[in-house]
């Protein structure tokens, strides 16, 4: 039926088709109105009712936002929970020190008294997912003005979520779908004491480091274990020594049946955001301009970072972090440069906007959206590059973004701010600064800022260059640098703690005049002044023409079921098991083994250097159930379309039985936020035996498999 609706509106109106095969993030809402159908022709074997239903424990029970832009997964009555060793690292970081580097050596809790709190760290479950669309739009008059439209929309909104909420503890969330043609409301119950209870070390969890990251074939442990606590009726609570594991309504068996290539999978997780529906200038923008802007700056960045890690080992440590999340997205925008040029996706695009523009011509309310949206990126541009490079090039630099931190305190010295608040304030940037000396380099940070400040000064439009000549700079920019560090008190944590310890007004002064604030405060300024507000507006003014795009290509191709751009609310992708022919010559087989965990093995490699103990298991074969062929599974890859926050979603089988943890995407088909190839576009996942091996004969923490229902 739905083959047959493509092929007639194809013929009928010749457009590209947007909707390739396992493309779509679906709302879990609507999978039996357009979905289920073709899941089960492709294998599914459950209903959409086992997925979402508020009647019934269904799989969505077992899934959870987890911190703020990860998914987690439920698999024991006993709330334990499964995500990405990338999205439990900062928890584990936080419980690491010389003693106890659980980041190098990994950590196991042996029993629940050894589970360790994380403040801060939490879990959201879904209650419920409703269609507000008329609640939102319903009293929205047509000819209104964007600003009135805009002011009966956030009320609507708000009623709603108050509705929703009532007089529980509840979160409600409304959110825009097909860039706000519809309206979706998601009601969340948050669980605030979430324990860790495994970590494989970063040799396992982090395997292959910055080097394989982004690419197939691939050797990642890249898990962790945590278990939600409730209190005695099983309803979220601080942490208290009092609480009980959390009994979840469902939780997630695990199948270690094995899988093949061509297998039925599907993922349910929170993907953050894609570009699906972008145009073609838009592409071109991103393409031609801000990837190679970014990657350039931050080229600059890495190379400093890199020689100095290379260097020295404390060096490598303090700057982990930051250099895997710089080069995290660096990475990526060069792999999505180099395959919108493979796909031709500018041109594929202009080619579709003329097929709209040729249907709006006779659809007045659209006929002129595209060339409007044209105006909007040439008039933008300038913003977005400066923009860019306030961020990557500005506030890149480590000082200055500390310093920028204390803005906020600054203004509370002339508003009328009661002495308490000002406290908080300070404590939280006490806290803050512990962070930051910890793990600084003012060596690296001075290099980097020699290297970007002349970058964004001579890249970046005249009407955006600050006049920082009283601040002393003149055409020397190390020799200016030279003096903001010399001249700064951000770089001196004893004066810094010193000066937030004592209680004289006269402190605020001595933040204020600080040169490298001030240097930051110019830059804000002319930013807030000149930037922001101009930015904003067209930004707004596109996202009204592109509600109005996507509800003219909604109804030019009202045969065909189009899926919203994720935004970081549940979803559901579904695809199959499947290698990739990426070049010429090339094959990826679906699958990675532990025998080629061993043949990357490298102690010389920081990313390549296998635990010991792991390189025992492999001498002995000691697998146990986990063994396939005399080797144990470790990734394999899929059709599933994901994106940035499916990390940690797992991966099901026909069933609903748990067979990996997502967390990575294919080099070749990296794309796919903005247009996701069937040929190349795949989702990386961690196999589930892999994590279980390495629970069970890695850890010895035989009690944590023994709580999960395992499938043989
Ligand atoms: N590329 C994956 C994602 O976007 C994994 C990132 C973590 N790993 C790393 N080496 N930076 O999150
Ligand atoms: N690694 C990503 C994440 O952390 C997943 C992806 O972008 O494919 O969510």
């Amino acid at each position: 039926m739905k083959k047959i609706a493509i092929v007639f509106t194809i013929l009928f109106f010749g457009f590209v088709n947007l909707n390739k095969a396992d493309e779509g993030m679906w709302i879990p809402l609507l999978i039996e109105k357009f979905n289920i159908e073709d899941m089960q022709e492709k294998g599914f074997k459950l209903s959409a009712e086992d997925i979402y239903s508020i009647n019934k424990a269904c799989i969505k029970d077992a899934i959870v936002i987890f911190g703020r832009g990860c998914t987690g997964d439920l698999v024991s009555d006993q709330g334990l929970l499964l995500t990405n060793h990338h999205c439990g690292y900062g928890a584990i970081q936080k419980h690491s020190s010389i003693e106890h580097d659980y980041l190098t050596d990994g950590f196991w809790a042996m029993n629940k008294t050894q589970e360790l709190p994380n403040p801060n760290l939490t879990v959201k479950f879904l209650n419920r997912i409703e269609d507000v669309t008329d609640k939102v739009l319903g009293n929205v008059a047509e000819n209104l003005s964007e600003k009135e439209r805009e002011v009966i929309i956030v009320a609507n909104i708000e009623k709603i979520k108050t509705e929703a909420i009532g007089e529980t503890q509840l979160i409600a969330s409304v959110k825009p779908f097909y860039y706000g043609n519809q309206y979706y409301l998601f009601v969340y119950e948050e669980y605030k004491d979430v324990r860790l209870v495994g970590a494989p070390p970063s040799a396992i969890g982090k395997f292959g480091g910055d080097t394989d990251n982004w690419v197939w074939p691939r050797h990642t442990g890249d898990f962790s274990i945590f278990r939600i606590y409730a209190d005695k009726d099983n309803k979220p609570a601080e942490y208290s020594p009092d609480n009980v594991p959390y009994k979840p309504k469902k939780f997630l068996p695990i199948s270690i049946k094995g899988i093949n290539e061509g297998d039925f999978t599907w993922v349910l997780g929170y993907p953050g955001g894609t570009m699906q529906y972008i145009t073609s200038d838009a592409i071109k923008l991103i393409k031609d301009v801000r990837n190679p802007d970014r990657i350039m700056l931050r080229d600059k960045r890495l190379d400093v970072m890199n020689a100095y890690m290379d260097r020295n080992d404390t060096i490598r440590i303090k700057y982990a972090s930051k250099h895997a999340r710089i080069s995290n997205s660096w990475k990526r925008w060069k792999g999505e440069i180099i395959g919108l040029e493979r796909l031709n996706a500018i041109d594929n695009k202009v080619e579709f906007e003329k097929e709209f523009n040729e249907w709006a011509s006779n659809h007045n309310e659209y006929k002129n959206v595209v060339s409007e949206l044209t105006n909007i990126y040439g008039n933008i541009e300038k913003y977005v590059v400066a923009y860019d490079y306030y961020r990557e090039a500005i506030m890149a630099v480590e000082i200055v973004n500390f310093a920028a931190r204390f803005n906020d305190l600054i203004k509370m010295k002339d508003a009328d701010i009661e002495k308490e608040l000002r406290d908080i304030k300070i404590e939280e940037l006490k806290k803050r600064m512990q962070d930051f000396y910890k793990d600084y380099i003012q060596s690296i940070d001075q290099e980097i800022f020699n290297e970007l400040l002349p970058m964004y000064y001579s890249n970046v439009d005249q009407e955006f260059i600050p006049d920082l000549s009283g601040l002393g700079l003149s055409d020397n920019y190390s020799q200016f640098i030279e003096s903001l560090f010399s001249s700064t008190i951000f770089n001196n944590k004893d004066k810094m703690l010193e000066l937030l310890n004592s209680e004289s007004e006269d402190n605020f002064k001595v933040l204020e005049n600080d040169p490298v604030f001030k240097f930051y405060k110019t830059f804000n300024e002319l930013y807030t002044n000149e930037v922001f507000p101009v930015y904003d507006s067209l930004d707004n003014r596109a996202n009204n023409l592109y509600r109005n795009y996507m509800k003219g290509i909604m109804e030019m191709q009202k045969h065909k079921v189009l899926f919203p751009d994720a935004n970081f609310t549940m979803r559901v992708s579904y695809g199959e098991v499947k290698g990739s022919y990426p070049r010429d010559g090339v094959e990826y087989i679906y699958q990675t083994t532990l025998d080629g965990i061993i043949e990357k093995d490298n102690p010389n490699i920081y990313d390549y250097d296998v635990p010991d103990k792991l390189k025992d298991l492999y001498k002995t074969k000691d697998y146990g159930m986990y063994e396939v062929d005399g080797t144990v599974p470790v990734c394999f890859i899929a059709t599933n379309h994901t994106t940035g926050g499916n990390s940690g979603s797992p991966v099901l089988d026909s069933e609903g039985n748990l067979i990996g943890l997502n967390f990575d995407r294919v080099w070749e088909g990296i794309m796919s936020d903005m247009v996701f190839d069937p040929e190349q576009s795949r989702n990386i996942s961690l196999d589930i035996r892999y994590v279980l091996f390495i629970v069970d004969k890695f850890a010895g923490a035989q009690h944590l498999i023994n709580e999960m229902t395992i499938i043989e």
